[in-house]
């Protein structure tokens, strides 16, 4: 970039046909999610049908907002409805949620709502939020844009939150408690019983962040596989966050916050009438709202109903159970925790993960690298790739020399540009 000329304002307007063709090259390096070789930031249903219908949609609401609902009846009556539909599946009432942009809207809420509840409610001026050291870093971002003081928890071998450390750190200071299902870095459950129990039995709300396996766990549980109780069925479970645009297959741009009851809810929603414009009432935090999102989430619940969710679902834990046999089969890698859904981090002992991940990135295999290892997180379409993924890990397993490479990049997740 040093050498680029520097950018100028346009001085004339291009021609649609030339800037379509320029958007048809520009896009070439950009990360081939199409091909299975992604494993994070797009969620790839494999399905042509369902992606085409989503396009459809975009582009009917294209120009949409919905920061006035009322003026689109239809937008309206498709965001109540998702919120029904999200709430039939999670166990809440079906007027005590909202949609929002996505993962990080909805943790931000949850915990402004906790804040606001703390001090309306318990005459806590100064709320704590209390999350494990593995809660999404929107937690630490919400915490620290609404000036909450963040209290980290360790956890446990198996990368659940520590009981014992997290019952210490809870104090009447507590305004927000945290678990995930699963959480990121090694796609575990905390123990959502436990940690709610704690909360109710100390007065303190509890949110389950379920931004990734909210709209994958039902299914997985009718597959037949191990999954402990996570939602707002479980008692003292007082609010859940689950994105649609991850497991729930739509495009970027959705996700769902649910409240046990709608007072709380309450604490969310934003009045101002003192303004010359008018009164001005908003339910998340955004103001002007892309309605394709919202549009899009609703036609791809009504598009996979619960026979689509649980067929995908199937795609993605038979993609994980080949994905994981061909890593354990591998005498020099390791799964670092065993996951409970569709994610891990693996990792080498002797060193050399940094080398095999750059032997697979060589060979085209966007994996994304963590602190402690490679992160894998599986999709329906990468049910088709497993063997081609599985060669490809075996050669750079067997050309990475044993030991640190010595200037491994810093592992990063998301970015400014
Ligand atoms: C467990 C968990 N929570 C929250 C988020 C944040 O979601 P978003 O990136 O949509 O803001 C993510 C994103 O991957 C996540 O994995």
């Amino acid at each position: 970039m040093a050498d680029s000329p520097p950018i100028a304002f346009p001085a004339h307007g291009t021609a649609p046909d030339e800037l379509l063709a320029e958007l048809g090259t520009s896009r070439a390096d950009d990360l081939g999610w199409r091909e299975g070789r992604a494993f994070s930031l797009v969620y790839n249903s494999g399905d042509h049908e369902h992606e085409r219908l989503l396009e459809a949609v975009a582009r009917s609401y294209q120009h949409d907002n919905a920061l006035n609902p009322f003026a689109y009846p239809s937008l309206l009556r498709i965001e109540l409805e998702l919120v029904a539909m999200a709430a039939d599946l999670f166990g809440a009432p079906a007027d005590a949620g909202a949609i929002t942009s996505g993962g990080t809207e909805s943790i931000f809420v949850a915990v402004q709502t906790a804040r606001d509840q703390a001090r309306a409610e318990r005459g806590i001026a100064e709320p704590r939020l209390v999350t494990p050291i593995t809660a999404h870093p929107a937690f630490a971002k919400a915490a620290h844009y609404l000036d909450v003081e963040h209290v980290l928890v360790p956890v446990g071998a198996d990368g659940r939150v520590d009981l014992d450390a997290l019952a210490e750190a809870v104090d009447d200071r507590t305004g927000l408690v945290v678990a995930s299902a699963p959480n990121y870095p090694y796609g575990v459950i905390d123990e959502v019983t436990a940690v709610a129990a704690l909360a109710a039995e100390r007065g303190v709300l509890c949110h389950v962040d379920a931004c990734l396996g909210g709209w994958l766990l039902p299914w997985w549980e009718r597959l037949g596989e191990p999954v402990p109780p996570w939602d707002l069925r479980v008692p003292g479970v007082t609010s859940l966050s689950a994105d649609i645009h991850k497991y729930g297959y739509t495009f970027k741009g959705a996700s769902v916050i649910l409240y046990r009851d709608r007072a709380l809810l309450k604490y969310q929603h934003f009045w101002y009438d003192t303004w010359p414009g008018g009164l001005y009432a908003s339910g998340t935090t955004a103001g002007t709202r892309p309605a394709p999102p919202i549009a899009g989430a609703w036609y791809a619940v009504r598009h996979l109903g619960a026979d689509g969710y649980l067929r995908l679902a199937g795609q993605v834990r038979d993609a994980t159970r080949r994905f994981r046999a061909g890593i354990e089969a591998q005498p020099r890698l390791r799964i670092t925790h065993p996951p409970d859904l569709s994610l891990f981090e693996f990792t080498a002992d002797d060193g050399s993960i940094g080398a095999i991940g750059d032997g697979m990135a060589a060979r085209g295999w966007h994996l994304d690298r963590q602190q402690g290892g490679l992160h894998l997180m599986l999709s329906p379409y990468h049910l088709r790739v497993s063997d081609e993924f599985l060669a490809d890990l075996a050669a750079a397993v067997e050309e990475a020399p044993a030991g640190p490479r010595g200037d491994e990049p810093t592992p990063t997740y998301g970015g400014i540009a």
